[in-house]
């Protein structure tokens, strides 16, 4: 009796090992698509193997399409149009997707898998996009959770961008986390260095990428970056410029600047910074050194939430109330906003509905 017991364990342990082999075995060949081909702009056909994101497929082949969120389908970065063989929308696309981008075979190219033959639409400014090797020359503690870190371009490579624009920055693993990761950061240094550039990385608690840079990265360290990505540029005309930004915010910001004054500019321009304390805010020297040289430049610091011991002489509370000051023709006014989700929404609504600024007249980059 004890024996048939033992042999029917035998054979039912023998069957589950035989399944688990034949899983194996179906799922190796079910995801061995082979070789496939990616049409682009029906000009060209790149060869890669098949099974991967349309992202990283294109990567791979050095063709990098924004993805601010490193592929995981919440930024909406890296959408494109798909002409065949995407098939069908993945409920992963649909909360980046609206209705009309989806009649019109928009894609999110970091969760369309390329399993198959597919053609592919993507601006021709993508191709501009480009792999960068750098040493870290220096790194700055600008306050307690903001440090400004510059990347020595490798011998031989200038990156070409407009004041405003980003580059995506890949981590290495380090202390528990073992993948690497891509993360979206502004350039805070002016277009004329073209041999290395500078980014301003907050802290974010948990965050895999900051918490890399804040304690990690040494100077020496080599990191790769891709860019420049985006459309958040300075628009070259006479037009006032309201400049906005919080935390981190302030480096596109602080590019165009630097920029402004390499080429020189009349414009009247205003900078609202809202910070939470004195102890949030940084950049002040450079800010008065601006307002020294340009014609028309002032720098404004709002603290949302002093502590007693910050100077109250400054201004406080909500950024909205204080451009009131700065916007003398809403018509020929237009205004650069940076930072957290939450603020560009709030400031966007506040410029439209109380100081009749045209929406085409506001650009923004959002952190979020
Ligand atoms: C176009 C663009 C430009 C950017 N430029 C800059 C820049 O110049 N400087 C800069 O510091 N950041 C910038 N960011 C934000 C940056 O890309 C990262 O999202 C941020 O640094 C967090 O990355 P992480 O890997 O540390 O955190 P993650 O590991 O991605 O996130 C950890 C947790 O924190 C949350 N989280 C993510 N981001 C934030 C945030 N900003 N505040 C609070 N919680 C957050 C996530 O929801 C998650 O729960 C930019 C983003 C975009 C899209
Ligand atoms: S990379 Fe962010 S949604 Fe695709």
């Amino acid at each position: 009796m004890l024996s048939r017991i033992f042999q029917d364990i035998g054979l039912m342990s023998a069957i589950g090992v035989i399944l688990a082999l034949i899983m194996v075995l179906a799922q190796r060949w079910l995801s061995n698509y082979g070789e496939v081909t990616i049409n682009i702009n029906k000009k060209r056909d790149l060869v890669v193997t098949g099974g991967n994101s349309l992202l990283s497929s294109l990567a791979d082949k050095q063709i990098f399409i924004p993805s601010a969120c490193g592929g995981r389908g919440t930024c909406g970065a890296c959408k494109c149009k798909v002409l065949e063989g995407g098939g069908p929308i993945l409920p992963t696309e649909k909360p980046q997707l609206s209705k009309e981008e989806m009649a019109d075979n928009i894609r999110l190219s970091c969760q369309v898998k390329v399993k198959s033959d597919i053609a592919i639409q993507i601006p021709e400014e993508i191709f501009n996009i480009r792999r960068f090797h750098s040493v870290i020359e220096e790194i700055i503690d600008y306050t307690y959770d903001i440090k400004g870190v510059t990347f020595k371009l490798e011998e031989g490579q200038s990156i070409d961008f407009k004041a405003g624009q980003y580059v995506q920055l890949e981590t290495k693993p380090y202390g528990k986390v073992k993948q690497k990761a891509i993360r979206a950061y502004s350039i805070s240094s002016k277009p004329e260095f073209n041999n290395r550039i500078q980014l301003i990385i907050r802290l974010v608690p948990e965050g895999i990428c900051t918490t890399w840079v804040h304690t990690a990265l040494k100077v020496g360290d080599k990191v790769d970056f891709t860019g420049p990505y985006g459309d958040f540029y300075l628009r070259d005309n006479d037009a006032d410029i309201l400049f906005v930004a919080g935390g981190s915010g302030s480096a596109p910001i602080k590019s165009m600047l630097e920029h402004l004054r390499e080429v020189g500019t009349s414009r009247k321009m205003t900078y609202f910074f809202g910070a939470r304390t004195t102890k949030d805010l940084y950049l002040g020297d450079e800010m008065r050194d601006f307002e020294e040289y340009f014609d028309d430049f002032t720098y404004v610091p709002v603290l949302s939430h002093p502590t007693e011991e910050d100077n109250l002489q400054g201004k406080t509370g909500f950024l909205m109330p204080y451009f009131k000051e700065a916007i003398r023709d809403p018509k020929n006014t237009e205004a650069y906003l940076c930072g957290s989700p939450g603020m560009i929404a709030a400031v966007t609504k506040s410029l439209i509905n109380d100081y009749g600024i045209a929406e085409g007249k506001i650009y923004y980059d959002s952190f979020g």
